[in-house]
């Protein structure tokens, strides 16, 4: 599966749900995730955010994200069309040390 990581934590640019052919994304307060269950491994997603915040669960350091994003996509309500980027995403955009801030 794909899985969203730290990066997109306060910038939330949601270009990635539009591309998505089987709706995997979830939206929380600050942060969207995959669902790793639904998702076909497409890839299409992960060019299309802004943020690079999208990687393969094989990635390094991605083992953590995708624990991360089963755990919330089975909470969280799905998102499928595109919104507004949180009002200072390009402030947060490449920050380090997100993890923490992340809202459930
Ligand atoms: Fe959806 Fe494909 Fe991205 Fe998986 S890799 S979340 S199926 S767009
Ligand atoms: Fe997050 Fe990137 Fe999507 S910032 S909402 S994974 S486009």
């Amino acid at each position: 599966a794909f899985v969203v990581t730290e990066n997109c934590i306060r910038c939330k640019y949601t270009d990635c749900v539009e591309v998505c052919p089987v709706d995997c994304f979830h939206e929380g307060e600050n942060m969207l995730v995959i669902n790793p269950e639904t998702c076909i491994d497409c890839g299409v997603c992960e060019p299309e955010c802004p943020a690079d915040a999208i990687v393969a669960d094989s990635a390094e350091g991605a083992r953590p994200w995708l624990e991360i994003n089963r755990k919330y996509a089975a909470v969280w309500p799905a998102i499928a069309e595109r919104i507004d980027p949180l009002g200072d995403a390009e402030d947060w955009n490449g920050r380090p040390d997100k993890m923490p801030l992340l809202s459930d």
